[in-house]
């Protein structure tokens, strides 16, 4: 492997995966899967899952990488090879690369409607600005061609950003961008604490009522905890393949994950207490949360618009630094046959997934009534790829790793301490692959 697709120093890959963790799942989805979910007890499965189930497979996917240095299907070939296994072990690359793209199809939209929100100022003097956010959600959902318009930008700049490369493209944006999202959002939970109801949203997130909790909300959660970390369905791994020799995968893993987790407790802690404090506002209010909420947050508030300005720059840029993980395993994979340049295949990608991106789009508004299992397009799309596809991804990694690979090597490889170590491998033998076994065997029954 030629050095050039090595980031430079260690916040680079920690940056770079931060980036991918770190997004919409954060900002968007989990204020308002909590919002839905009943609160505390989603938090707390959540939070066990993140450990548990996370914790290792996040290890063993950038052991993975970084020890073949290719694509996540070109590195789970070799590894085989290397130890002798069944060659099929590569399908689980394919199905993480297919996860990833039919993820990007909808999450550009969502991703979209963020970025539409950057040039959104309400007008000063309103009566009733919770009412008025209402309504402009309810129309920018129900209108198809500005839906497109935005899906379409979207895509594009991520296109563009993979096509750049790892190192330019990848490597130097997420520098320059996280620092600041981590600033900015700490600020806006400050804020929020200050002027809404802090102590109603505390009792909600973190006072436990297991009373609530059904098979639904623990697969919810299990769902939500993957696709946060970005697991199971190889974008970690692709870029592992991208991790400096020297750095220790054990401790990285441990910062991005704290990383995550903050990110997504502090998006709660700035999105709940306004919407306790406001009667119009709804904590159940799904996917439009967010941009119901926060434009009303920012509009009391003295230079509000340009707060709100800056806060939908920032999620629009945790959504960019993650979409383009989602694309990243199969571009790289298609690229390493050599035949394409990195600009064609990307822009040929990015074609498919705006066509696919269109069926959630017309969820919103067209095709609202067309259902499946009482779901709809994007629904369906969602429930496949967050709580069936990722956490089967992650569970035959941990198999992998857990049961296929000799203990040695990973050993040798982690170089964590002895304690660590024995904690890490019951983890990723024992307890990932058989929580997840239960959580689905929970939720089918
Ligand atoms: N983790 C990203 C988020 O929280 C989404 C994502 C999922 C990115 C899977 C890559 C892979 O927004």
């Amino acid at each position: 492997m030629s050095s050039k697709k090595i980031w430079q120093g260690n916040s680079t890959f920690i940056l770079a995966a931060a980036g991918s963790a770190v997004g919409l799942g954060n900002i968007w989805k989990f204020p308002y899967m909590v919002g839905s979910n009943g609160g505390s007890a989603f938090v707390i499965i959540y939070l066990i899952c993140i450990l548990a189930i996370g914790f290792p497979v996040m290890v063993s996917e950038i052991l993975i990488g970084k020890y073949a240095r290719k694509s996540p299907i070109n590195s789970l070939k070799n590894l085989s090879q290397e130890f002798k296994l069944n060659l099929n072990w590569k399908f689980l690359g394919i199905l993480g690369a297919l996860a990833g793209v039919t993820i990007l199809s909808y999450y550009s939209v969502f991703a979209g409607m963020a970025f539409s929100y950057i040039f959104k100022i309400f007008p000063q003097g309103l009566e009733n600005p919770s009412q008025y956010s209402s309504e402009h959600f309810f129309n920018l959902s129900s209108s198809p061609l500005s839906l497109v318009f935005w899906h379409t930008i979207f895509l594009f700049l991520t296109s563009l950003i993979i096509g750049l490369g790892v190192v330019k493209g990848i490597g130097r944006s997420v520098n320059i961008l996280m620092p600041f999202l981590f600033f900015f959002i700490i600020l806006v939970s400050i804020y929020s604490s200050y002027i809404g109801d802090l102590k109603r949203t505390l009792i909600f997130l973190f006072s436990p009522d297991f009373s609530v909790i059904t098979p639904q909300i623990v697969i919810s959660a299990m769902g939500q905890a993957f696709f946060s970390l970005s697991i199971g369905m190889g974008a970690i791994m692709a870029y592992g393949a991208y991790m400096p020799e020297k750095q220790m995968i054990g401790k990285t893993v441990m910062t991005i994950i704290s990383l995550d987790t903050f990110v997504a407790l502090a998006a709660g802690i700035a999105i709940f207490p306004i919407v306790f404090s406001n009667p119009s506002l709804e904590i159940a209010a799904g996917p439009g949360l967010i941009f119901e909420t926060l434009p009303v947050a920012f509009y009391s508030l003295p230079l509000g618009s340009i707060f709100s300005v800056i806060f939908f720059i920032l999620i629009s840029i945790a959504a960019l630094s993650s979409s383009i993980s989602l694309l990243e395993p199969l571009t790289a994979w298609i690229e390493e046959k050599g035949k394409f340049n990195r600009f064609s295949i990307v822009f040929t990608l990015g074609i498919l997934v705006w066509i696919l991106g269109l069926g959630s789009i017309f969820s919103f508004n067209i095709w609202s009534d067309l259902k499946l299992f009482g779901l709809t397009f994007l629904e369906l799309l969602d429930y496949l790829t967050n709580n069936i596809m990722l956490p089967l991804g992650g569970f035959f990694v941990s198999v992998l790793i857990g049961w296929k690979i000799p203990k040695a090597f990973i050993q040798e490889n982690l170089k964590l301490n002895k304690k660590l170590f024995k904690l890490f491998y019951f983890s990723l033998k024992f307890l990932a692959p058989s929580s997840i076994i239960l959580i689905f065997l929970y939720s089918a029954f």
